[in-house]
């Protein structure tokens, strides 16, 4: 018999994990147990409290699916999402954030110049850069993965009335690593919230919205990939994103053209303004 104690329980639950083969989980598991009591003897729920939580995490995983993952968004609005992307952030790469729900790995590939612009409302930008490697050499052939929502903050792939690959590609850098299309500016959105996070959020006041944004992952053959996006720095959500995904560098502004500027584009209608941005990807160390 073992008499179970305030006391004695942490350690208890640990050591039920030590015969554990894989000694990362093992640790992992330990160590939460070491934190989620800490966690319980400071806040000292009742038995209700406890078991609203409990039924909170249950709600989570009625209302998920193979679309719509709700502990994902549980992640991202208590910054859990954002914190375990900065701590494995490289210094001296484009720094990341939240990759979100919206991506999808089918975006078609677009030639360099390319135009997004289509039907959709709103001014064309021009969006273009070059990637680099942390030394500084640019890197032909780096893969641009772009996926963004319309005007009005709304993806293709919640929207059955925009074509599916709207606003959204996949580039190859040319041989100097530039990339460059046409795009609208994207609107600002809501997580959802018809779900108990959702409904948790606006309970406790705060805001359900995310800033505008372009979403990025950046890929080139023997360096680490980076997930990120771009920002706006007149969008009225930047200190309140919803899910903490706001980074200084990552805020860029939107320039006017200048009539000879940028790279030769294939335009439906003429950009007025252009975004510059680099991204900097760190080689895997061989
Ligand atoms: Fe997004």
């Amino acid at each position: 018999m073992r008499d179970i104690t305030t006391e004695n329980i942490t350690r208890a639950v640990q050591e039920s994990w030590a015969n554990a083969d894989d000694p990362r989980l093992k640790e992992v598991l330990q160590r939460l147990a070491h934190h989620l009591h800490a966690f319980i003897r400071d806040v000292r729920p009742s038995h209700d409290e406890w078991l609203a939580a409990v039924d909170f995490l249950w709600r989570c995983g009625q209302i998920s699916d193979d679309k719509r993952n709700e502990f994902a968004l549980l992640s991202d609005v208590m910054g859990a999402t954002s914190l375990v992307d900065l701590m494995n952030d490289t210094p001296e790469a484009t720094v990341g954030s939240v990759l979100g729900p919206f991506y999808t790995d089918d975006s078609p590939t677009v030639p360099f110049g390319a135009d997004l612009v289509g039907d959709n409302e709103g001014d064309a930008i021009l969006l273009t850069g070059v990637v680099r490697d942390t030394a500084g050499r640019p890197i032909p052939g780096a893969v641009v993965d772009m996926w963004q929502t319309n005007s009005k903050g709304v993806y293709a792939t919640q929207d059955p009335t925009q074509a599916d690959d709207n606003l959204r590609c996949k580039q190859l850098c040319d041989a100097e690593g530039r990339y460059a299309f046409t795009t609208v500016e994207p609107g600002p959105y809501t997580i959802p919230t018809d779900g108990p996070v959702g409904k948790l959020v606006t309970h406790m006041r705060r805001s359900p919205w995310r800033p505008a944004h372009y979403h990025f992952i950046v890929k080139a053959e023997g360096h680490q990939p980076i997930v990120t996006e771009i920002f706006f720095p007149h969008d009225p959500y930047l200190g309140s994103d919803a899910v903490f995904g706001v980074r200084a560098p990552l805020v860029r502004d939107i320039s006017p053209v200048a009539n000879s500027a940028g790279p030769p584009v294939a335009t439906q209608r003429r950009p007025l303004h252009r975004i510059d941005f680099d991204f900097t990807l760190m080689p895997v160390a061989s």
